[in-house]
């Protein structure tokens, strides 16, 4: 059988370096690529350098050395180059309190739209399209100091997603919701890849990268490591090298696998509950 055809590169940076002012290289000689529709988990410990990176992909940083391209073509960093680079790429920040600025979450999320200048009508679908995608309807009208934490969260994605980005890029969007607010964000996220967005994720949470990601990028101190993500995460050196645990999932399979259990099973568990369910298949 032939290998499939490599999936094309969208955001590409090649040879890629960046210190902030009077600090040390945060990264060096960086080549990195995100792939269309594959979704891309970013792991790596505190300090590493994955806002620093998500940034570079945005434009909202310029490397020091090296190029950033999209679709094959280098970034220009004066006032059209930027326009289109926001266009393809969106950034939504870790803390929701750094992106939201607007009285209302409505002027909030429409707020990019219209910088685009766009018609009016336009911009209202695009922002009737951006609250549904993150089941904030409702939220519209609301003033955005008045929100919940993981309601700022959605908002804040929400602005995002109202730009039309082929590239949706989240600083830890997960950290600070609950369980349940968790699942929804995978949903919500898994509505925006069915649309064809691709979506890029900085995260601590190995288990949340293992069952979300097909990808996995590492950040150690001897570079940035790309590959499927069951295989990085299974990678202990890899692993140690970038601060990280073994998710549960890979612990488990090898478990099972260790008891020759079950042939036919899923390669790997990839929540608590499809390991409940293979223990209940009567092991
Ligand atoms: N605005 C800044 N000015 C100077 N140094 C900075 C700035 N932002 C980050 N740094 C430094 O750059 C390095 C990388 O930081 P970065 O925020 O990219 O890491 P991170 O992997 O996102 O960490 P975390 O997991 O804590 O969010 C750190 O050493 C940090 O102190
Ligand atoms: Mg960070």
């Amino acid at each position: 059988m032939s290998d499939p055809a490599p999936v094309p590169a969208l955001v590409t940076l090649r040879d890629a370096s960046f210190a902030y002012e009077d600090g040390p290289a945060v990264l060096t000689g960086l080549d990195f690529e995100v792939r269309e529709g594959r979704a891309l988990a970013l792991l790596g410990r505190n300090g590493s350098g994955k806002t620093t990176l998500m940034r570079l992909l945005s434009g909202g940083l310029r490397p020091s050395g090296g190029e950033l391209a999209v679709a094959g073509r280098p970034v220009r960093y004066d006032r059209k180059g930027l326009t289109r680079l926001r266009t393809t790429v969106q950034l939504v920040v870790q803390d929701p309190d750094d992106q939201l600025f607007a009285a209302s979450v409505g002027q909030d999320v429409s707020f990019g739209p219209l910088n685009l200048g766009l018609s009016d009508t336009e911009v209202r679908a695009r922002v009737t399209e951006a609250l549904a995608a993150l089941d904030i309807t409702a939220l519209a009208e609301r003033p955005t100091h008045l929100l919940s934490y993981g309601q700022r969260k959605r908002t804040a994605i929400a602005g995002a997603v109202a730009m039309r980005p082929r590239v949706l890029i989240l600083d830890e969007p997960t950290a600070g919701l609950d369980p349940d607010g968790q699942e929804r964000l995978l949903a919500t996220l898994a509505g925006l890849r069915e649309r064809g967005t691709t979506v890029v994720m900085a995260t601590h949470d190995v288990d949340l990268a293992l069952r979300w990601a097909d990808d996995a990028a590492l950040l150690t101190p001897s570079g940035v490591r790309t590959g499927p993500v069951a295989e990085m995460l299974a990678r202990t050196d890899l692993l140690a090298a970038a601060g990280l645990r073994l998710p549960w999932g890979i612990a488990a399979a090898h478990l099972l696998r260790a008891w020759g259990l079950p042939a036919g099973m899923a390669a790997v568990p990839l929540t608590p509950e499809e390991l409940a369910a293979v223990a209940a298949t009567g092991l």
